[in-house]
């Protein structure tokens, strides 16, 4: 039985901290991200960003001319993002939102979860795996990346293997891929991250 962890009080920690001194800020858009948009020739459509946080994977996937929703469960965190957007010109549909307690009901070509399922309780996955799926259009992908179990220690967010995230997603999900990468972000030493491309059944 995986043992629990400790996360920060999400609404904390943004009203707290300055978010580009965050682990996981990244100016860029996620490598990896890009790299399986060209790849399965996605370049428009809805896209949500979950698990938004400061909020620039949703802005650069507007710049891009994807039609961007963005939540997160920390208000702070959308408001701020939501400032960042407006001061580039940017209409992304930022809100409030659990993931585990969702209010979406809007149905997307591709969702991008950059580091929220890997803080999730792990008795509440297959309820993430429900409310994802219920945002996904008939295939269309989700994309995640969370820690490997490459990456060292306990602390910090859970780890998974390419096979966990296959029986994970086993009801409603086709695994396309599963790479080993980094999680880009503020740290010297980035973390082995994950990458996964699935596709809804
Ligand atoms: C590691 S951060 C990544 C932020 C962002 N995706 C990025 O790449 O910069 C994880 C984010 O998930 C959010 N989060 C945690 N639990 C959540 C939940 N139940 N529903 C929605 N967002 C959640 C946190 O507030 C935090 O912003």
């Amino acid at each position: 039985m995986t043992q629990q962890r400790d996360f920060p009080d999400w609404d904390k920690l943004y009203r707290e901290e300055r978010v580009e001194s965050l682990p996981w800020f990244n100016p860029t858009l996620d490598g990896d991200l890009d790299e399986a948009l060209t790849k399965l020739n996605i370049s428009t459509g809805m896209a949500l960003d979950l698990g938004t946080g400061p909020g620039t994977q949703a802005i650069i996937l507007a710049e891009r001319g994807y039609k961007v929703t963005a939540t997160d469960i920390s208000a702070t965190a959308i408001n701020q993002a939501r400032v960042a957007a407006g001061e580039k010109g940017l209409d992304i549909a930022f809100r409030q939102d659990d993931i585990l307690n969702s209010n979406l009901s809007l149905e997307f070509d591709f969702v991008f979860d950059r580091g929220c399922f890997h803080v999730l309780p792990p008795n509440r996955r297959q309820d993430y795996v429900l409310a994802v799926h219920s945002l996904i259009k008939h295939k269309g992908y989700l994309f995640l990346k969370c820690f490997s179990h490459l990456e060292k220690g306990e602390s910090g967010p859970y780890r998974f293997t390419p096979k966990e995230i296959g029986d994970i997603f086993i009801n409603g999900f086709n695994v396309v891929s599963v790479k080993e990468t980094v999680y880009q972000g503020t740290l010297d030493r980035l973390p082995q991250a994950l990458f996964c491309i699935l596709e809804k059944q």
